[in-house]
């Protein structure tokens, strides 16, 4: 039976087999230390010459990097090893020695190390970024599930868009034309009328021609969809949610975050309430701190974004935008109509937006009004129509790019090492 690296901690003094890869072997002659790797762990083995059979001596010598091989030995507790853990080899057995492995210890490019996404992904940094990926989706899921929150699949494809028609990705759905989903939020809607709070997991997709460290041409959005929520609940879902979250991370992946020196008393900052500022303070913010020409109805792009972030030790929600740069779906705020009752939750460090989310327009007319003003075909929308006549209610929801966080909560300066497989403007390979 193996046993795996994460294991051995449980079998100090005890022979073990592992099944592993080479990932770098050192020799002086008379020791080889192979690094291993498990998929579960690191370990060092120590092979000393005059200690083990002969045979065994020449085939660890046969060992290249990332040859795959069962090993077995002595677990040995080592406080000067990363892991703590020494293995004192007795034994292998080469499965396959692997040809010369193009990802080396030289520097390589980013281009080189994508075009080799799927042998990058074994090196410690982009284990441990899967990772964090993994536990934030577990510590998103767990959060949401306690709350009484039910999942809810809505579709990959799609006869209308969500997100405005600019960024669509077309396909042919037989005869007629469809589009991949640039967000699962109107079908959530119908969903929360149905079981009050919903949330899908899902892929999304945005033809967006900007080559930036924030976008992703297919991306993975968490939706929460909540009936007789407002503003001031939505905000408090997300700020709760994202405490959660990276309490789980700080507490469940000490190890991870240390392979990639992440500060990680920034994280430690996290904790509910969020500061709020509105979109009016944002731009009075912005006009003292070097942005003297931003006017008031633009958006803000990322120089701006990191600008206003700076001033805060945690995330910070910017509410109330202007109506005219927002989705066609946003309530406007009954006292002052030309902005909607929505937020982004801008990331500190530089992250930029991790979540949009807002209330939505629950009267039907004015639904009507702005299907004319956003050039909708009812035909399209006919159905989200409906959820606004047949027993509409105050309700709200967001959106959290999982990517997007994953880069905050790991501290990396580009989107592409967040997702396994990477889709970006100019990358469909591997
Ligand atoms: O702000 P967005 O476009 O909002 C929506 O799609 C709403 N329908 C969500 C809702 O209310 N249910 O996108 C939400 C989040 C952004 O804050 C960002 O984190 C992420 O999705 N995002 C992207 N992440 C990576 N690459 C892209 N191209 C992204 N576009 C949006
Ligand atoms: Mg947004």
């Amino acid at each position: 039976m193996l046993t795996t690296i994460k294991e051995v901690a449980a079998h100090v003094g005890q022979e073990v087999k592992l099944g592993g890869w080479l990932y770098n072997k050192r020799s002086s002659g008379k020791i080889q230390f192979l690094q291993l790797r498990d998929g579960t762990g690191f370990i060092q083995g120590v092979l000393v010459k005059n200690q083990v059979a002969p045979e065994v001596w020449e085939e660890a010598t046969k060992l290249t990097q990332e040859s795959s091989l069962y090993v077995t030995g002595t677990v040995r507790q080592d406080d000067r090893a990363p892991s703590g853990f020494e293995l004192d080899v007795t034994h292998l057995e080469i499965i396959q020695v692997a040809e010369e492995y193009p990802i080396t210890k030289k520097e390589h490019g980013v281009d080189f190390l994508m075009d080799h996404r799927h042998l990058w992904l074994r090196s410690p940094r982009q284990r441990a970024i899967l990772a964090i990926r993994a536990e934030i989706i577990r510590a998103i899921q767990g959060f949401l599930d306690q709350q009484g929150f039910t999942l809810v699949d809505p579709p990959i494809l799609t006869p209308s868009s969500c997100e405005g028609t600019t960024n669509l990705f077309h396909t042919k759905y037989f005869d007629e034309d469809a589009f991949l989903t640039q967000s699962g939020q109107l079908y959530m809607e119908a969903a929360a009328m149905a079981l009050r709070k919903v949330y899908s997991f899902g892929p999304t997709f945005r033809a967006e021609k900007s080559k930036t460290r924030r976008h992703l041409i297919e991306f993975w959005m968490i939706e929460p969809e909540m009936a007789f929520v407002d503003h001031e609940g939505n905000l408090e879902v997300q700020e709760q949610m994202l405490t959660h979250v990276v309490q789980q991370v700080l507490k469940n992946c000490e190890q991870e975050l240390k392979t990639l020196d992440r500060d990680i008393s920034k994280l430690q900052q996290v904790k509910a309430p969020f500061p709020r500022i509105t979109y009016d303070e944002a731009v009075e913010l912005l006009h003292k701190e070097g942005f003297a020409d931003f006017k008031w109805g633009e958006d803000f792009g990322a120089p701006h974004e990191t600008k206003i972030a700076e001033s805060f030790d945690r995330p910070v929600f910017i509410t109330h935008y202007p109506t005219e740069i927002k989705a066609f779906y946003m309530k406007p705020d009954p006292t002052r109509p030309e902005v909607v009752l929505c937020a982004d939750l801008i990331a500190p460090e530089g992250y930029g937006e991790i979540i949009g989310g807002s209330q939505r327009i629950d009267d039907p007319a004015l639904m009507e009004e702005r299907y004319a003003t956003h050039n909708l075909p009812l035909e399209a929308y006919q159905w989200y129509l409906d959820l606004r006549k047949y027993g509409s209610v105050p309700h709200s929801g967001f959106g959290l790019g999982l990517e997007r966080t994953v880069a905050w909560i790991c501290g990396l300066d580009h989107v592409r090492e967040t997702i396994p497989f990477p889709r970006m403007l100019n990358r469909l390979y591997p």
